[in-house]
């Protein structure tokens, strides 16, 4: 059986720049407060009426299908990881398949939050081991800038998000010991609430910690997405963060060592551990509970802030282009996010 490799890797991220002092003109906060607890120093925010989630995906989707050394006419299947898709539906798949023109093959949506990207590429690992698909196009995207709550009673999750994408050619090998070695997913759907966006959704207040309108009386159609819902501002996301970290640093260090004892290896092995960019502290805590060193860690939220799904392709494409991940390198890649849901990746470049 061949096993999956990554052919070609491409990012994007929108030009602007926004600094932590940025946001200052927006909400009470802080440079000092937003790097001492999360390490951002600033993220990039899509423009707002030329960029969309699907613009970014198709911009480093065309790097990755060029680095792969095909066409994007060669692209038998394509997947898309977003949670800030263009349209509630359909999906960002068709989307990036009419802008890039690409023939009428099938198109997969993921929405699994920060854990997009590594169930993504589990699902076309499959694909590509039953020999099924021979070039998958997976893009992971998000234009977080759009809905976030920027006043200062959304600042806790506000300041964490940035947009950008990542792209990557999924093909099999036959080589030896090249490609994805395996992949784990998990999820715990008990706390599915403590980072959430309930609305537009047709919950009907059932689930949701503090009812969000009086269901009950609304006109019918008006439950999806109400006045009322807007004008007390529940159209954003919701994060416990302490609730959030404590979890993460948990199932974080967990994942990767199931990757690694699943193969008969040690972290010491790894040459690049890429976690998904949630919080440097998150990230710091769990290099040191795995005993990495810095550079077996690779880290770019400062640069970027939380790009959900986009977070892992992005940093693990720059860290491509750094010369920092080589042919026959081990990497694990990992991620942690609403849900909760968990994954690792374990590959050998
Ligand atoms: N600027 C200034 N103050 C802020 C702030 C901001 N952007 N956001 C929150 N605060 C304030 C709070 O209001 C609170 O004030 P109070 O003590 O007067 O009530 C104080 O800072 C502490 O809030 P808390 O939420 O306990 O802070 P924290 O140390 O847990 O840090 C996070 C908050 C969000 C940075 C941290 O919990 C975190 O990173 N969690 C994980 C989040 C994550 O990774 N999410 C993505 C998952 S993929």
């Amino acid at each position: 059986m061949p096993q999956t490799r990554i052919a070609g890797i491409g990012y994007y991220v929108p030009s602007n720049v926004v600094t932590n002092n940025d946001l200052l003109k927006y909400m009470d906060t802080s440079d000092e407060w937003i790097q001492e607890r999360t390490g951002i120093k600033e993220r990039r925010y899509a423009h707002r009426t030329d960029e969309t989630t699907t613009t970014m995906g198709v911009e480093a989707a065309k790097i990755a299908i060029e680095r792969a050394g095909i066409t994007k006419d060669d692209v038998d299947f394509i997947i898309f990881a977003t949670i800030s898709p263009d349209y509630y539906f359909p999906g960002c798949g068709v989307l990036l398949q009419r802008a890039m023109k690409i023939k009428e093959i099938g198109a997969l949506d993921v929405r699994n939050q920060c854990s997009g990207f590594v169930y993504a590429l589990s699902i076309a690992d499959q694909f590509i081991k039953t020999g099924m698909y021979k070039n998958i196009l997976l893009v992971a995207s998000e234009k977080h800038s759009f809905g976030l709550d920027f006043s200062t009673r959304g600042r806790n999750v506000s300041v964490i998000f940035g947009d950008g994408a990542g792209a990557v050619v999924l093909q099999p090998t036959e080589k030896e010991n090249q490609g994805i070695l395996s992949t784990h997913l998990h999820s715990d759907g008990e706390s599915a609430e403590i980072l959430a966006m309930f609305n537009p959704g047709t919950h009907g207040n059932h689930w949701v910690p503090e009812p969000v309108a009086d269901f009950a009386d609304a006109p019918i159609g008006e439950m999806f997405m109400s006045h009322e819902m807007i004008d007390k501002a529940q159209n954003f996301p919701n994060m416990d963060g302490p609730a959030v970290f404590k979890k993460a640093i948990v199932k974080f260090p967990e994942v990767i060592v199931e990757a690694l004892e699943k193969n008969n290896l040690k972290a010491s092995d790894l040459h690049l551990l890429i976690p998904h960019q949630a919080n440097l502290r998150i990230a710091q805590y769990v290099q040191q509970k795995l005993q990495l060193t810095d550079s077996q860690v690779y880290n770019n939220i400062e640069r970027y802030g939380n790009t959900t799904a986009a977070s892992i392709p992005i940093a693990l494409c720059e860290a491509w282009e750094q010369g920092k991940v080589k042919e026959g390198d081990l990497v694990c890649l990992a991620a942690f996010g609403s849900g909760f849901t968990w994954g690792s990746a374990l590959l050998r470049w």
